[in-house]
């Protein structure tokens, strides 16, 4: 793996399996009664985030606290950033104080790697605009792979506000990787243009793709990036695009349905098939603080194994 994780395009083959193997070692440690390891003893993890996050901040602070890792928790509000101090000198002012790795959350795409010009540790990307989101990309293979067995030949259909999502361009960059076959739906204003030269298809006919998939990813509307309307009414929107029970019931019997939070419940998805037994809603918020361990475990564990040692006993001091 490279030093920095900026985009699911730079990751391989092997990478995601690595990533993903290593991600289903770590998931034991949750199961015990000491949910900690010592890996990342001695280090330290910044959450740096511009943006508005549940998930994903808590998710990458839980992760790096299993590992034994220092966090510091960043937010904008509340800080220098708010007095106009620019984003280089917050950076430089993280890496003065040691970071080892910066988690960055940022509204304008291409944030994270204009930080690993000022960052002599690991930079991961966790949702820079409307770009990319690679350890949602990463949750949500592993929760596919759990529950399908496998990512190759896996039909997933993705649903909704494509254009906003970085979510939907990660997901499409790492599951084209890693041999899956993915379709984008969603109303012609909401696909971006080039869609066309992504490595998925496309479709406006969420009905006709359904009885075909194993996979379906509903996408949050994201009303705040909007500055028009993108379609003539919610209602309309969730008519066309909408998965409801009726919808769900025309999906093969083994099929699941993905969201990555937060849900806009009754709009893009319906009450009854979010909290279904084909929902993987809850399992893909569990899945992330894995596959966040596997991620700064990989970027920053050295050479040691991530599972195995029993976590040290506190040394006393007298
Ligand atoms: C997504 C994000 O922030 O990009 N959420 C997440 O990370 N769980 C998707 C969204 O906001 O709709």
């Amino acid at each position: 793996m490279k030093r920095h994780l900026l985009s699911a395009g730079d990751l391989s083959r092997d990478d995601v399996t690595l990533v993903l193997d290593t991600a289903a070692e770590l998931a034991k440690v949750a199961s015990r009664p000491v949910k900690k390891l010592p890996t990342l003893r001695g280090r330290t993890a910044v959450n740096l985030f511009f943006e508005d996050s549940t998930r994903t901040r808590t998710s990458f602070e839980v992760a790096a606290k299993r590992l034994s890792a220092d966090v510091i928790n960043f937010s904008a509000k509340g800080s220098s950033v708010a007095k106009g101090e620019s984003l280089k000198d917050t950076a430089l002012t993280l890496e003065a104080m040691g970071a080892d790795a910066v988690i960055v959350r940022h509204q304008a795409s291409g944030t994270p790697l204009r930080l690993t010009n000022w960052i002599g540790g690991s930079v991961i990307n966790a949702g820079d605009g409307t770009h990319e989101h690679p350890t949602q990309a990463l949750l949500d293979a592993y929760t596919m792979r759990e529950r399908l067995g496998r990512l190759e030949g896996l039909r997933v259909v993705i649903v909704g506000d494509v254009l906003h999502s970085r979510v939907a361009r990660s997901n499409v960059l790492l599951l084209a990787t890693a041999g899956a076959e993915v379709t984008l739906v969603g109303p012609p204003t909401l696909l971006p243009v080039g869609v066309e030269a992504w490595p998925s298809a496309t479709s406006y006919d969420l009905d006709a793709v359904l009885p075909k998939c194993d996979v379906v990813m509903m996408l949050r509307v994201q009303q705040e990036r909007m500055n028009a309307a993108f379609f003539p009414s919610a209602r309309e929107y969730s008519r066309r695009y909408g998965l409801d029970a009726r919808r769900m019931a025309s999906l093969p019997e083994h099929a699941i349905v993905m969201h990555p939070g937060p849900m806009n419940r009754g709009m893009e998805i319906a009450a009854e098939v979010a909290d279904s037994m084909r929902s993987t809603v809850t399992e893909q918020v569990a899945n992330g603080v894995s596959v966040r361990m596997a991620v700064l475990y990989l970027l920053l564990g050295g050479a040691e194994p991530a599972i195995g040692a029993e976590p040290e006993a506190e040394e006393v001091v007298a």
